[in-house]
């Protein structure tokens, strides 16, 4: 949420700028804006909408100097405006400031500052940390900044320039994502890796609290005492064209086609001799005895693939899983303790819910596994164990390869906790792995027969209202399902359990609704025949999606059937969940929606 970069060298800095913002529009596009000292001056240009608005706005106006930061933004406090966007100006005028995250005590120092003559243009939180940036400015910015720090609450990474500070500007973080990236004659900040790739792979990964000063040919940190701290360098081994969209349309579409090979990435590593091999994860046969509960807390799509996990670990490692929504699970004291481990789920490694999630669970003992596909992410940084997705960056706000990477480690965890325990024989753990390794080349086959689910998405796109329902995993499935369809197409969508509809939601079906059903759970194939004739005795048109071997017998109940090759019942999400997938980017696609930066949302969700 928000994306924060700055600069100081030699480039062009108004050019270089809007070129690592759009490397991290997907963190938020409500508005944009820059602020580079230039010719003595500061200058900030900034407007509503999108990167492209700035980029008019700053036609012909040269704005090239020495040092600049820049801000794309995701409306928190005060409407999309040109006025509330970002840089903000101190009262002088003297100090810029870019922010992404939330002040929370941002009303007291407001009318602190009010007192003090200081004067108020926006709304947003951030003009405070302006004001008190020059309130605290006596010469040494480093100082200013880290007095201002010490005075805040709640999570922010700051970029600050000062035009008495020339040669220098300042960078900051706490509980929101901040990097340091390290070039020659030239240094950076950014929210986000992709931003920066492309002039450096060495960085810093600033800590909660420190501020990092920049300097052309020099970075130093210091913690929030002001005592310098020794940083390690992090080089980045993963290639610029990863975050880039190769020929594709879109890069939710790039992604579900990198799918096969991520999973790959994921999985076979790890497989070794036939077994499951977690890294440097130890979880020991004997620390197993002590574990007499399982929590999955993660948010959004991540907390999907949690409710998948809970069904594969209840069923292999016979030990109970609870899931909940992170923003939930902080605020409800939840009753864990050291006998629990803590499986947190998230793709980006940052979203502040599911961070604070992990900091509770810690707090109260517990043991956190975190599976994160950021490395170096606060996530990764904190949990006790990490088991990373390979997914590579996703840059879509739509979730797709991090889900199917998620499940496949969920898996993985599953199995190795099953193994130890003894509550798994070795035939189904046997079965299980090897339909693990073959989910890649299922996958390919689902992609490759993409354009049967692109024509029945051209049939539909004009719905109004469309259901998912599943029984099982299908169920944590259609969860998936009906999350990605509306985020990206703005179709109103529910997932339902196949036996619950009639409970009440059913009411809503009439003649034309669509119900969409995963059914991929041979156990439960007659009951879902069941539910689909009396979604259809409604008026219902049903889509069902199925093994290749289930075709005959589904499409006596269902209008279409989607095939999917013939995995395991207890391997199918992985592969089933791809239809959805495209189901929803093709409807977005024909609606004409901006499938990549749908409205209202962004990725990295850094706010509560
Ligand atoms: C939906 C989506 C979100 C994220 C959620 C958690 O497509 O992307 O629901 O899954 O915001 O994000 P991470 O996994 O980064 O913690």
């Amino acid at each position: 949420m928000c994306g924060i970069v700055g600069y100081i060298g030699k480039k062009r800095t108004s050019k270089l700028l809007l070129n690592c913002l759009r490397k991290l529009e997907y963190r938020g596009y409500d508005s944009a804006g820059i602020a580079v000292f230039a010719g003595g001056e500061l200058k900030v240009v900034k407007c509503k909408g999108r990167l492209a608005s700035l980029e008019e706005k700053l036609c012909g106006e040269s704005l090239d100097g020495t040092m600049g930061i820049g801000h794309t933004r995701w409306a928190t406090h005060g409407e999309p405006s040109d006025v509330n966007s970002h840089p903000h100006l101190s009262r002088s005028g003297n100090i810029a400031v870019v922010h992404n995250g939330i002040i929370e005590n941002y009303m007291k120092l407001k009318e602190f500052l009010l007192q003090r003559g200081y004067e108020f243009v926006s709304d947003t939180d951030t003009e405070v940390v302006a004001h008190l940036v020059e309130y605290h400015y006596k010469g040494d910015l480093v100082q200013a900044v880290t007095a201002t720090i010490n005075e805040l609450e709640g999570s922010y990474a700051l970029g600050v320039i000062c035009k008495n500070n020339p040669e220098e500007f300042v960078a900051a973080r706490k509980d929101s994502p901040l990097i340091v990236g390290l070039g020659e004659g030239e240094n950076f900040i950014a929210s986000d890796i992709p931003a920066i790739l492309e002039y450096t792979r060495d960085i810093y990964i600033l800590e909660d609290k420190e501020v990092a000063a920049l300097r052309k040919d020099q970075v130093k940190v210091f913690d929030s005492h002001g005592i310098e701290v020794k940083k390690n360098i992090f080089h980045v081994s993963w290639d610029v064209t990863a975050a880039e969209k190769s020929g594709y349309e879109h890069f939710m579409l790039k992604e579900m086609h990198e799918e096969p090979k991520v999973l790959k990435d994921t999985i076979n590593p790890r497989i070794k001799d036939g077994l499951v091999e977690l890294d440097n994860i130890k979880i020991s046969t004997e620390d197993l005895k002590n574990i007499d509960k399982i929590f999955i807390v993660a948010c959004g799509t991540a907390c999907h693939a949690g409710v998948v996990g809970k069904y594969i670990i209840e069923r292999l490692a016979r030990i109970p899983v609870e899931v909940d929504v992170a923003s939930e699970f902080r605020y409800r004291d939840p009753l864990i303790n050291d006998r629990n481990l803590v499986i947190i789920i998230s793709q980006s490694g940052e979203t502040i819910d599911t961070l604070f999630a992990l900091r509770e669970s810690k707090k109260k003992g517990a043991r956190v596994l975190a599976v994160v596909n950021v490395v170096g992410s606060s996530i990764a940084r904190e949990a006790d164990d990490v088991l990373y997705t390979w997914a590579g960056p996703e840059i879509a706000v739509a979730s797709t390869k991090a889900y199917n990477t998620q499940l496949a480690a969920i898996y993985m965890i599953a199995l190795d906790l099953a193994y130890k325990k003894g509550s798994i024989d070795i035939e189904t753990y046997k079965k299980t792995v090897e339909g693990l390794k073959d989910t890649p080349r299922a996958l390919e086959k689902v992609l490759s027969d993409k354009d049967a689910v692109q024509k029945f998405a051209a049939q539909h796109y004009n719905a109004k209202s469309i259901f998912f329902i599943g029984r099982g995993l299908d169920y944590a499935l259609s969860m998936e399902g009906s999350l990605k369809l509306k985020e990206i197409s703005y179709i109103h969508s529910e997932a339902y359990a196949g036996g619950e509809l009639k409970h009440g939601t059913i009411a809503l079906i009439e003649k034309g609704t669509l119900v969409i059903c995963p059914m991929t759970q041979d156990y439960l194939m007659e009951k879902m025949l069941s539910n689909i004739k009396e979604v259809k005795a409604r008026g219902a048109v049903v889509l069902a999606i199925t093994q290749q071997k289930n075709i005959e017998e589904v499409e006596k109940a269902a209008d279409v059937v989607i095939p999917i090759p013939d995995v395991d019942s207890l391997i199918a999400p992985i592969v089933a969940v791809t239809p959805m997938q495209l189901f929803a980017y093709y409807v977005a696609v024909q609606k004409g929606c901006d499938v990549d930066k749908p409205r209202n949302l962004a990725k990295s969700v850094t706010v509560e």
